[in-house]
């Protein structure tokens, strides 16, 4: 089974994906960590995010490998694996600058198709029912508003102990949503076939129960 979960950012399309891998038995694979994977490894090498071509001659420079342990996805770049180095709001703005880049898109393309040809999965992003699995048997397009979406994750950063405040993280999610849902190559839009779910005013036992009835109205679970 595949199952496709894309929307923008903070939309709590990971936390419902991870409760519904546990709930159903299956792999949840998040493919923004590859973006972000990229995105560490141009801004370790000191390149603009904005250097396109900085970014696309560097692909050859970098291997990356991701695997599941446990059922978590352990991702290695160059055989390191990344772990938290990638959940910084600087590396999510590098993420949404190289996930622009066709030729970055296309250098990610089969490790996200290679993994679901052999597992069942929920995979959440941005393009997973558009162009990475668009034979998904579900496709739920999760949305929310950008205020809701931006408290959770200024809490999400503050508990890490990072320094925000709410107003710079509405800023960022503004600015990737307009990255994100304007770029030329595979935007973030919604499947022909997809359920869009507006989860502003539910919260995370909600979602995921509410995601249970769309998966169960497209297939026998
Ligand atoms: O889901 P996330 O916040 O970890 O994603 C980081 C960035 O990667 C996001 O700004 C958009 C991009 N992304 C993408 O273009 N396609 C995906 N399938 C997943 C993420």
């Amino acid at each position: 089974m595949k199952i496709a979960l894309d929307g923008p950012s903070g939309a709590g399309k990971s936390t419902v994906a991870k409760a519904l891998a546990k709930e159903l038995g299956i792999i949840y694979v998040d493919t923004g960590a590859l973006y972000r994977t990229i995105g560490l490894y141009v801004k370790r090498k000191g390149l603009d995010k904005s250097d396109t071509e900085g970014v696309i001659s560097s692909l050859p420079e970098i291997s990356l490998n991701m695997e599941f342990k446990d059922g978590e996805q352990v991702i290695t770049l160059n055989g390191e694996r990344v772990g938290d180095n990638i959940r910084t709001g600087e590396i999510a703005m590098y993420a949404s600058a190289v996930s622009a880049i066709p030729q970055v898109r296309a250098f990610l393309l089969n490790t996200q198709r290679d993994i679901a040809a052999k597992n069942s999965v929920v995979m959440d992003g941005r393009d997973i029912g558009t162009v990475i699995l668009p034979d998904a048997e579900v496709k739920v397009f999760m949305v929310a508003s950008p205020e809701a979406r931006a408290r959770r994750r200024f809490l999400e950063l503050s508990a890490k102990g990072e320094n925000c405040t709410f107003e710079s993280v509405l800023a960022d999610i503004i600015e990737r949503d307009k990255n994100d849902s304007t770029r030329k190559t595979a935007p973030c839009v919604p499947a022909s076939d997809a359920v869009i779910f507006d989860n502003s005013d539910y919260d995370v036992e909600g979602s995921v129960k509410k995601v249970i009835e769309i998966i169960k109205s497209k297939v026998s679970i």
